[in-house]
C-alpha cells in the first residue's frame, strides 16, 4: 500500500497539539527498526547546521514545538521546505504564527540545550508549486545570527555530490516508524543518491506523485528501511559535506520501491546575496 502525496502532507497535521495519530497510517516498512526511519542517533555538535522549526503555539510544547527540520545556510538564514510554512501544515498563515522559531544546538528536544532564535522574515521560492511540490524551498531570516561555524555550504549546480550512487545522510526529529512515532532526539539515516531514471520509475505521476528531475532528487536504499519520514521535512540531505537536498515528500517511509524525494537545492534560485558561497561558488 502506497501513500499518496496529499496524504504525506496530511501527515504533518498529525503533529498538531491535539496529539492526533496520523489520520491515514500506513503499514510500517519491514526493515524499519529504529528521521528518520532506519537511522542512528546523532548529536547536533557533529552536525551543527541541522535545526528544528518550532511553534509551541501550533504544535504544543512536549517536543519543543518541533514540526519540521531546517538547515543553517548563512549565520542569519535557515533553509527549509516551502510546504513547512503552508497553511496546510501550520493551520494558519505563517505571518499569523506568533512564535515561529528555530532551535539550534539542541540534540534532545525535551531538553533546554542550544538556542532558540526568533524568525523575523520568511521567503518562499516563487518557483514553488504546492500541487507538484516542485521547488519546495523557503528561507527564514533569524533575529540574531548564529556562529559561522554552524553554516553548511550549499552544493552548486553540477556539484559531483549529486552523482547517482553518492552516499548521503538525512537528518531529522521526525517519525521513526511511519506510524507517528516522533523522535525526541536527532537521528540520521544513510541513503544513496538515485538516478533520475530510478526516481521517474518510482514516481511516474498519479496518486503517488510525480518526480520532476529539474527541481527534485531522490535518494534511498535498494532494500528499503532507510528514509526520511513525516516531521523530517525541510531537514538536510548532506553529501560530501555539502547540502544537496531538503526533505520534501515520498510515498510511505522506507519502502524499497518508493525512495524519499528531496528539493534539489542547487536548482532553486535564491534571493541575491542570501546565501554566501552557494551561488557565488558556481562562478568560481
Ligand atoms: N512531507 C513530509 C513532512 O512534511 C516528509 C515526507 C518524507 N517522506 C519520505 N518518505 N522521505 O515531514
Amino acid at each position: 500500500m502506497r501513500r499518496p502525496l496529499v496524504r504525506a502532507l496530511a501527515g504533518a497535521l498529525a503533529l498538531l497539539p491535539a496529539g492526533l495519530v496520523a489520520p491515514l497510517a500506513v503499514p510500517a516498512p519491514a526493515a524499519a527498526d529504529s528521521v528518520v526511519v532506519g537511522g542512528r542517533p546523532v548529536r547536533t555538535a557533529e552536525s551543527p547546521w541541522v535545526v528544528a522549526l518550532s511553534s509551541r503555539d501550533r504544535f504544543g510544547g512536549t517536543r519543543g514545538g518541533q514540526f519540521c527540520g531546517g538547515v543553517v545556510v548563512a549565520p542569519d538564514r535557515v533553509m527549509t521546505a516551502a510546504h513547512c510554512l503552508s497553511r496546510a501544515v501550520l493551520g494558519e498563515e505563517v505571518r499569523d504564527v506568533p512564535d515561529l522559531r528555530i532551535i539550534s544546538g539542541r540534540t534532545e528536544l525535551t531538553g533546554s540545550g542550544g538556542v532558540e532564535v526568533a524568525v523575523t522574515d520568511t521567503w518562499v521560492s516563487p518557483q514553488y508549486d504546492p500541487v507538484t511540490n516542485s521547488a519546495d524551498l523557503a528561507l527564514l531570516t533569524l533575529a540574531d545570527p548564529l556562529p559561522a561555524s554552524r553554516v553548511i555550504t550549499v552544493a552548486p549546480v553540477g556539484d559531483p555530490a549529486y552523482t547517482p550512487g553518492t552516499t548521503a545522510s538525512v537528518y531529522g526529529w521526525g517519525d521513526t516508524t511511519g506510524e507517528g512515532a516522533y523522535a525526541t532526539s536527532l537521528r540520521a539515516a544513510q541513503v544513496s543518491v538515485l538516478s533520475d531514471t530510478t526516481c521517474h520509475r518510482a514516481y511516474p505521476g498519479g496518486l503517488d506523485g510525480r518526480y520532476i528531475a529539474a527541481t527534485m532528487l531522490c535518494a534511498g536504499d535498494s532494500r528499503g528501511g532507510r528514509d526520511a519520514c513525516q516531521g523530517d521535512s525541510g531537514g538536510p540531505l548532506v553529501a560530501k559535506g555539502r547540502l544537496i537536498g531538503l526533505v520534501s515528500w515520498g510515498s510511505g517511509c522506507g519502502l524499497a520501491q518508493s525512495p524519499g524525494v528531496y528539493t534539489r537545492v542547487s536548482a532553486v534560485e535564491l534571493p541575491h546575496g542570501a546565501v554566501r558561497g552557494a551561488q557565488e561558488a558556481t562562478r568560481v
